[in-house]
């Protein structure tokens, strides 16, 4: 099978595409127009497989898409390319209308165009896998529900609202045209290769530099959290064995206050890394509570039991065993930190990527 991936230089991206290229014999068409989000850096341990091909490219440019479907004849599109960070949806959310929206618009009507070309069986096996967030279902309060596949959305950031618009749009390519899709809505993920702007890996890095680990409000907010390779293995088992037009909901079964989240990586680092700045005595000291985000949702938390049942789908990390291996690894790659963290990262869309490659 060929799978075009988009979004595939981001951090769930890079992570299916590593799966796919590991542990399947499928080959991957990454187009990603490598945002600041955008890392080839992530990729290096698939990019020299014959199996892996890399196109910058934006998904809102439908001629790209048109000459991508056309040159590579995929089986099955993977939808991840999005602006992804709910505080840049808050400062500038016009990124976040274009891409998430009319870029989904724009790979959906590219993708209806290449599929109305195939001939059966091919026409019929082809996927179109969008791959969403539980933010849309908006904000469980301080109540004890779960979302379920059919919970209403309630978006409550600009993030949120451009990606439950985006999954409005997939499925009603699926019902007015047919189009063989599903769609998945996860809830947070974490682990390795994450942009060091997100929660776990900046308290990491700042915590290794003696620096504030700053908290939203009062740090009770609760997420549930997914270890990103389980993410991409339940992905992978939704696009190939999930039932088109079906919605999967992806959790891991782990409800933590944000608080609780930032104690944990303080006090696994007082175990992995006890040698610490001058200026720190316990890292836990470093928390620093700060003004709340506009709009915070105080909770989500999925109900994972439809991929569990129909998919036999279960996350193999538990959050402890996910949260060490994820600081074992920020501690291992620090170059990749200090290389995203300076920008030097960034050469890759300048095209003088490899000579800088560490
Ligand atoms: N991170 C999470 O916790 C989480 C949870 C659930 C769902 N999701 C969803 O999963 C997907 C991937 O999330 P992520 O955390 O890997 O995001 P990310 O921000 O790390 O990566 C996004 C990737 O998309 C690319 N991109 C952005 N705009 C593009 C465009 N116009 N054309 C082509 N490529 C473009 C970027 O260069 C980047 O490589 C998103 O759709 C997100 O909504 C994320």
């Amino acid at each position: 099978m060929k799978i075009l991936i988009t979004g595939g230089a981001g951090f769930i991206g890079s992570a299916v595409i590593r799966y796919v290229i590991e542990h399947t014999s499928d080959s991957v068409v990454n187009v990603d127009k490598l945002t600041y989000a955008g890392n080839l850096e992530s990729l290096l341990s698939v990019d020299t497989s014959e199996r892996y091909v890399f196109e910058q490219a934006d998904i809102c440019d439908r001629a790209a898409m048109e000459r991508i479907f056309t040159q590579y004849h995929p089986d099955a599109v993977m939808h991840l390319a999005a602006e992804s960070h709910v505080d840049r949806s808050i400062d500038g959310p016009a990124a976040f209308i274009e891409t998430n929206i009319v870029g989904t618009y724009t790979l959906l009507e590219a993708t209806r165009e290449y599929w109305n070309t195939l001939e059966e069986p091919s026409k019929s096996a082809f996927r179109f896998h969008h791959i969403s967030t539980d933010e849309v279902y908006g904000d469980l309060g301080k109540e004890s529900g779960l979302f379920t596949e059919s919970t209403a959305y309630s978006p409550s950031s600009p993030y949120s609202a451009s990606k439950a618009s985006s999954d409005h749009i997939v499925r009603a390519w699926h019902r007015t045209f047919g189009l063989p899709v599903v769609i998945t809505n996860c809830s947070n993920n974490y682990g390795p290769y994450q942009f060091p702007e997100k929660l776990i890996p900046l308290i990491i890095q700042h915590a290794l530099i003696g620096k504030a680990l700053p908290v939203y409000g009062d740090g009770m907010q609760i997420r549930d959290w997914l270890f990103v390779e389980d993410h991409a293995r339940a992905l992978f088992k939704v696009m190939t064995k999930g039932e088109v037009g079906e919605t999967y909901n992806i959790g891991g079964h782990n409800e933590k206050a944000n608080i609780d989240v930032v104690r944990t990586i303080c006090s696994l680092l007082e175990e992995l890394v006890p040698n610490k700045p001058a200026n720190v005595e316990h890292y836990a000291d470093l928390i620093t509570y700060v003004a709340d985000r506009p709009g915070h949702d105080v909770r989500y938390a999925i109900d994972a039991s439809k991929i569990a049942r129909e998919l036999n789908w279960m996350p193999k990390e538990t959050f402890e065993s996910g949260l060490r291996k994820t600081i074992e690894w920020y501690l291992s790659h620090q170059t990749w930190c200090s290389r995203v963290l300076d920008g030097s990262y960034a050469l890759q869309r300048l095209g003088r990527y490899n000579e800088n490659n560490e």
